[in-house]
């Protein structure tokens, strides 16, 4: 028999490592996934305020992967909370783990989202610093020394775990990873979108994006290679649980980021492709591999591969 299950940081314990990443709207399709079984959901990204997002088109489905620009749709803190209460008890009945994303432009604003989502019932919440579709958060992110008195002060007043979702712009990627861990962070989340991404209507000459800039953010396979490398470049830096993001499909997938160094693996593109039928490929995948390379458990084989990198 092989262990599926992830300690993942403090008392959080994954069942499995599949994390549905930041990005369905509301709560019905993330207590359907609690319900199917996986590990965590991660909420779309909240903000103090309601936004209403960019209009649409906002997401493009590309031959590989998708260009987005969906700009934080959501309905502020205070327009979740209820129904956040149901998913936070059906995700308990169910043995799940709910991950509260924040996203603001301010310091306070990350304050008081992550309080009231602490206050009512998640088990973690993620700092999004890397929307490249809102120009607040994407700037706090960029502002290096901005990111770090985010993660210092939301660290400061919570008492649940905080992860932070990286954006792969970041030139250093270990460098970063090293700042933010070193103000607080207890997981990291990488990779958010690859920006900027766009793909142009050949018979007019525009954006198909219908926001003003025209631009969006990559996901699915094309980044799945940049998600790998990412994860490595943080794996070797810091030593903290990551969960790797970006192009996961299938279990084979899913094994390449462990083996990157990754404790868990977020997954958004793939339920629009596949439906909600990459949980029971990456399960199975994953135990049956685990059971052909002996392995026991998924630390038994996390971030193998970096055993061959070698540092200049
Ligand atoms: C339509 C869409 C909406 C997204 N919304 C969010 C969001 O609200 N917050 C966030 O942190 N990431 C968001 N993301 C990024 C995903 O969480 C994930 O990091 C990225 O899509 C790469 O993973 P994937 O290739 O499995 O989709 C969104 C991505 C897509 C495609």
């Amino acid at each position: 028999m092989v262990d599926l299950s992830v300690k993942l940081v403090g008392n959080i314990v994954l069942k499995n490592p599949i994390v549905i990443a930041s990005g369905i709207p509301g709560t019905n399709a993330l207590k359907m996934f609690v319900e199917k079984g996986v590990g965590a959901v991660t909420t779309k990204t909240v903000t103090p305020e309601p936004r209403r997002g960019h209009p649409p088109p906002n997401i493009i489905r590309l031959p590989y992967g998708f260009i987005n620009a969906i700009g934080l749709r959501n309905p502020g803190i205070e327009g979740f909370i209820p129904e956040l209460r149901e998913l936070v008890e059906v995700a308990r009945s169910h043995g799940s783990i709910v991950i509260g994303s924040v996203g603001a432009g301010t310091v306070e604003g990350y304050v008081n989202v992550s309080s009231r989502l602490e206050e009512n019932g998640v088990d973690m919440v993620e700092l999004n610093v890397s929307c490249p579709t809102a120009k607040d958060v994407y700037s706090v992110g960029m502002d290096l020394k901005y990111l770090v008195e985010v993660v210092r002060e939301t660290k400061s007043v919570l008492k649940i775990p905080v992860a932070v979702k990286l954006t792969p712009s970041y030139v250093d990627m270990g460098k970063v990873a090293r700042l933010v861990v070193d103000a607080g962070a207890d997981v990291l989340a990488a990779v958010n979108t690859v920006a900027p991404a766009t793909s142009l209507d050949i018979n007019t000459g525009r954006p198909l994006l219908g926001n003003p800039e025209g631009f969006g953010g990559l996901s699915g396979p094309a980044i799945k290679p940049i998600a790998i490398a990412k994860v490595m470049e943080i794996a070797l830096e810091v030593n903290v649980p990551v969960i790797g993001t970006g192009g996961i499909m299938d279990w084979r997938d899913a094994v390449e980021m462990i083996l990157a160094g990754a404790s868990a693996v977020g997954v958004l593109s793939a339920y629009f492709t596949r439906g909600f039928s990459f949980i029971d490929d990456i399960l199975n995948g994953l135990s049956k591999y685990m059971v052909e390379k002996d392995y026991k458990s998924i630390e038994d084989f996390r971030g193998k591969a970096l055993e061959y990198i070698k540092k200049e």
